[in-house]
């Protein structure tokens, strides 16, 4: 068929709405064999389904009697348990591919089908690649997250994304795809380190800044409650964080990132290089503190965001605990890092700034040397 005349051209159009719906349950202790959270969320519990376990290492090893109890949950309730698997912790499982094959060796064998489900505990990176395995095994297993972090329950395991590193770029493979459910376990954070605690505040302060000046204001007044984890304050930060990222997904009307805005990447161009420059010896929330603080002065010093707001943020993450001076932003390389986050963004350059707290605006363009001039700033600020 020629198409030198236009007219001979045929076009159809394609068009279909999908609508995804999934619960994001907060709990504690759930699998005591009387709690019906995870059994309410199986909704094929007549033909005894099938439920792959698969655990963090570092989740394992703080609890030693976690899968056992799996199997017990499993057994009193009628579904079938297989032996759970053990992934390698935090980004070494993103690093590693024999992890997603190991993965989908375990659907071969236990013949896990789209109607059996994947129940991934673990911190963010494991529930990363363990989501990537079961979005792409037979094209998606259902999938239930239970984050096993600060930073997995108020925002990396709630989303739609999930993604493993490849050639030391990270999160370079990966789709996007709702989970079945996510169920956020209170008393799995009991065996965090404070470290880990700690790292998963950034996002909630990041989320704050760009959207919610109310909740940026509760994270300051209770700045030193959430620096000693106090479980009241914890608790409120991670469900509003959690809330503001899922309202975020459900109401932007970009849910799959198709255009170039990504204001929850606020803070994160930097934080991205930081990590990998690191090696991964920075946790992702610790690189998130360090990249609102550069882009914070930096709103400040283009005259968007008054210093008093400025210096307020910088305290925020002060007084958490984060240390904002690091010795690897000697290493940073402002352009290359715009431009590999351009690349990551998939269009347009597109970074988020503040033109006050609890508000975020898109440019598309950074001035280098005013950008270099947050940086020295950032690295003479004092950590506590
Ligand atoms: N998909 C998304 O939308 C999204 C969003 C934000 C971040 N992320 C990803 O999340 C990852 C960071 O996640 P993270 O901050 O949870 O860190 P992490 O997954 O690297 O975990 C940190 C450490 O905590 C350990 N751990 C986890 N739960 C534990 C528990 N209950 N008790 C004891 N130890 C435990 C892990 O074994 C690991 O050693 C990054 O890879 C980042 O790219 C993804
Ligand atoms: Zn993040």
């Amino acid at each position: 068929m020629s198409l030198e005349n236009n007219s001979s051209m045929q076009v159809i159009t394609q068009e279909f709405t999908l609508n995804y719906q999934y619960s994001v349950l907060f709990t504690r202790n759930c699998f005591d064999l009387q709690d019906n959270t995870l059994i309410n969320l199986i909704d094929n519990l007549t033909e005894s389904p099938k439920l792959l376990a698969i655990l963090d290492e570092g989740v394992d090893q703080a609890n030693p009697d976690l899968a056992v109890r799996i199997e017990q949950y499993c057994e009193h309730h009628n579904i079938e348990s297989l032996p759970s698997m053990i992934v390698p912790a935090g980004e070494d499982c993103k690093n590693d591919e024999t992890v997603i094959d190991d993965i989908y060796h375990a659907v071969e064998k236990f013949q896990i089908d789209r109607h059996s489900y994947i129940l991934v505990i673990g911190g963010g990176a494991v529930v990363d690649a363990v989501g990537f395995a079961a979005a792409t095994a037979h094209r998606g297993i259902r999938l239930i997250r239970m984050p096993s972090t600060v930073l997995g329950q108020n925002d990396a395991g709630v989303g739609v994304k999930n993604a493993v590193n490849y050639h030391k770029r990270k999160n370079f493979v990966g789709t996007f795809a709702p989970p079945f459910a996510v169920v956020n376990d209170f008393d799995l954070l009991n065996t965090l380190s404070a470290r880990d605690k700690r790292a998963g505040i950034a996002e909630a302060v990041k989320v704050a800044l760009i959207k919610d000046p109310t909740f940026f204001a509760e994270l300051y007044q209770s700045r030193f409650a959430l620096a000693e984890f106090e479980e009241k304050a914890s608790q409120h930060m991670i469900i509003q964080c959690a809330q503001l990222h899922l309202d975020h997904i459900a109401t932007s009307g970009d849910p799959f990132e198709l255009g170039s805005a990504r204001p929850l990447d606020f803070g994160h161009w930097s934080a991205h290089k930081l990590e990998e420059l690191t090696a991964n010896e920075i946790r992702h929330g610790e690189a998130v503190a360090i990249g609102i603080a550069l882009d914070t002065i930096y709103s400040s010093l283009k005259g968007h965001l008054s210093v008093d707001k400025k210096d307020q943020v910088i305290n925020l993450l002060v007084d958490v605990g984060f240390v904002l001076n690091h010795a690897v932003l000697e290493k940073l390389n402002i352009v290359k890092a715009l431009a590999e986050f351009k690349e990551h963004l998939g269009g347009n350059l597109c970074i988020t700034l503040l033109s006050d707290i609890g508000s975020g605006f898109e440019v598309n363009e950074i001035d280098e040397k005013i950008m270099s001039q947050a940086l020295q700033q950032l690295m003479t600020i004092g950590s506590c």
